[in-house]
């Protein structure tokens, strides 16, 4: 399937949560462009796509590699999200991410000849290397959450990548048991994300926690976790019922993390 095909797709599926479909060739970024949208008025369900990013942002201030032939998507959710939520805005992003990262995984585990998995906090991963990575903007007018933009990046072809993640980074057609476009995907994406938002919107947020456990490869581990207060090395336990990572250090001392970076060891 083309763009074209994949907005008429999207118009004639009035039951997805989408109203929207935005294609650019290039851009920035689709989160900034999305943000720009959703800033001039309501962008509830809108998504917005790019063939290539020129300053793809990802998680903790770092760049996230985006030429063409990959995939970039980011999606606006404006309604229903001040209702009754989980405790801290962090494990509401934290939920969105995981939301996010099973519907990525819905969405193409069939077609992979190898295992998905998911590292906490927000990667998705073949043999233990990141093929993708989500990215949770927000913006808020006084305590009112406004708008959250999920940004999704997904590795999908062989390019020549930076040193600094060379290693620690693949791409989903080598393990592709089917030619399948980026459109597809997309969609495919777009329609387990329906999904889920309608199971979140529930509050059926232990289901989501469920689910993202089920497809994790973090569980269990040796981890060193940066946060932002400090850095633990140990085991990474279990995951709370709002996403954090409980994770146990040498001493025996168990914390509860909402928010970091995490590598194996
Ligand atoms: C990460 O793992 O650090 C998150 C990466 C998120 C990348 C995507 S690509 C589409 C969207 N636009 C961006 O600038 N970033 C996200």
């Amino acid at each position: 399937m083309d763009v074209i095909q994949l907005q008429k797709l999207v118009m004639m599926s009035q039951d997805l949560f989408i109203t929207r479909l935005i294609h650019r060739p290039v851009v920035d970024s689709t989160n900034n462009l999305a943000i720009e949208l959703a800033n001039e008025g309501d962008a509830d369900g809108l998504v917005v796509i790019a063939d290539c990013q020129t300053a793809g942002k990802g998680r903790r201030g770092n760049d996230w590699f985006s030429p063409e032939g990959n995939l970039y998507m980011s999606v606006v959710l404006a309604s229903g999200l001040n209702e009754e939520m989980p405790s801290s805005q962090n494990n509401l992003f934290q939920l969105i991410t995981f939301m996010s990262a099973i519907s990525v995984v819905d969405a193409i585990k069939d077609l992979l000849d190898k295992k998905i998995s998911l590292k906490w906090p927000n990667d998705i991963h073949i043999e233990d290397k990141k093929v993708g990575g989500i990215l949770i903007e927000s913006r808020y007018e006084g305590e009112m959450l406004k708008f959250i933009v999920i940004g999704i990046g997904i590795n999908l072809i062989n390019t020549s990548l930076p040193p600094s993640i060379e290693s620690k980074a693949t791409y989903i057609n080598q393990f592709l048991n089917r030619p399948i476009s980026r459109d597809d995907i997309v969609f495919s994406i777009l329609k387990s994300l329906d999904t889920w938002l309608k199971r979140f919107r529930q509050k059926r947020f232990d289901e989501i926690v469920q689910k993202w456990k089920a497809y994790n490869n973090t569980i269990g581990r040796l981890v060193r976790v940066t946060s932002d207060e400090r850095i633990i090395t140990g085991l990474a336990k279990d995951i709370s019922n709002v996403g954090s990572l409980i994770i146990q250090d040498n001493k025996g001392q168990v914390f509860s993390i909402t928010n970091g970076s995490l590598e194996f060891l």
